[in-house]
């Protein structure tokens, strides 16, 4: 028998195999995550490579679940999401991104994407961090990659930055890094270490007219940026220090800033950028006075309207009541601390 032939049966027998091991496809689950310290402007656009480091908690309660495969015989990609084929600068964001992975695996296979989102995408709710997130887990497995949680971090950051911080489970930290190599995300606490709530409420559910990754490109337009990017470090440590002693006081104050801080600089960029609704105002200003009452609660702001109340166990219920009792309050999501992006049984 001919060279030729025998390296067409053992190519074909492998891929045979890889289809019996079922590594041509996989299906992962991850979660959105609200950022405490926020990430807004990068030093390299391309690479993702933040300004500053960034600390959030992963939502068990919203997800997106992901299934990839990989269609030896198809000549493009899909990418179906809820349900719908996916509109064409979302595919071509997909299509981007499953180069950087065909580039690993050095495979030149195109893929079938479906993601399904149990939340609404686009207003603040960071969509973008779950789906990036899954698609790296998903497309990476299915290709044959057995990446690492350093390695996935870091691919799930080339799709969106904060997508590598959805990687790790509970409470976690974007080391900003030197490069591509150190940039990436680690839990600094798990999931069941605080048991907070995040009471999202939702009084505008329509995309978002400027997406973060515009955003990120204008941030350095602001003349505040500098100044808020110079004192991350302390804000950092104080945000660390309260997770990890579970001080919600603490939290508090620096969420808020942080928040106030990154709104600051987007409504002070060229052209300047209002994410907030006056029903998002309104809630900020209650639940500074719920506090002072002594409810242990406090307000963190994405790129988007609605407002996430981070609080304890406790004080969940009666925040999430008081919410709805706010005119333009459609509907409130709550969500407590979730675990790490995982893969979904064949
Ligand atoms: O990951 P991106 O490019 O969608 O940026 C996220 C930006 C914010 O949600 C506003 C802040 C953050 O740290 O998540």
């Amino acid at each position: 028998m001919s060279t030729q032939f025998w390296i067409t049966l053992s190519i074909s027998s492998s891929l045979v195999e890889s289809m019996i091991m079922n590594t041509l496809t996989a299906t992962a689950t991850a979660h959105p995550n609200i950022a405490f310290i926020k990430y807004w402007g990068n030093r390299d656009d391309t690479l993702r490579l933040p300004q500053n480091n960034s600390i959030s908690m992963n939502l068990e309660d919203l997800y997106t679940r992901t299934q990839v495969t990989f269609d030896l015989l198809s000549t493009q990609d899909y990418f179906s999401l809820n349900g719908q084929p996916a509109a064409p600068n979302a595919l071509e964001r997909v299509t981007r991104f499953l180069d950087l992975v065909r580039q690993m695996a050095g495979k030149p296979w195109f893929a079938q994407v479906t993601s399904y989102n149990n939340f609404p995408m686009g207003a603040g709710i960071a969509s973008s961090a779950s789906a990036f997130a899954a698609l790296s887990l998903a497309a990476s497995r299915a290709i044959g990659l057995q990446l690492s949680e350093c390695e996935l971090s870091r691919l799930a950051r080339r799709g969106s930055g904060s997508a590598c911080r959805s990687i790790p489970g509970g409470f976690v930290e974007w080391q900003a890094g030197e490069g591509d190599a150190d940039s990436y995300a680690f839990s600094i606490a798990p999931a069941e270490h605080w048991k907070l709530v995040d009471c999202i409420a939702l009084v505008q559910v329509t995309h978002k007219p400027i997406g973060s990754t515009e955003g990120h490109s204008l941030a350095g337009s602001s003349p505040l940026q500098v100044a808020r990017i110079a004192d991350s470090p302390r804000r950092l440590m104080i945000c660390r220090q309260a997770i990890l002693g579970k001080d919600i006081e603490s939290l508090a104050q620096v969420v808020e800033l942080e928040s106030n801080l990154m709104h600051a600089v987007m409504m002070t960029s060229k052209p300047p950028l209002f994410y907030w609704e006056p029903a998002s105002l309104t809630i900020m200003k209650s639940v500074i006075h719920w506090r002072n009452q002594g409810v242990e609660c406090c307000y963190s702001l994405d790129a988007g309207p609605n407002v996430h109340v981070i609080c304890t166990t406790s004080s969940a219920e009666l925040v999430k009541t008081h919410l709805l009792q706010i005119p333009d309050v459609n509907q409130v999501l709550m969500a407590t601390p979730g675990g790490p992006a995982h893969l979904e049984q064949a």
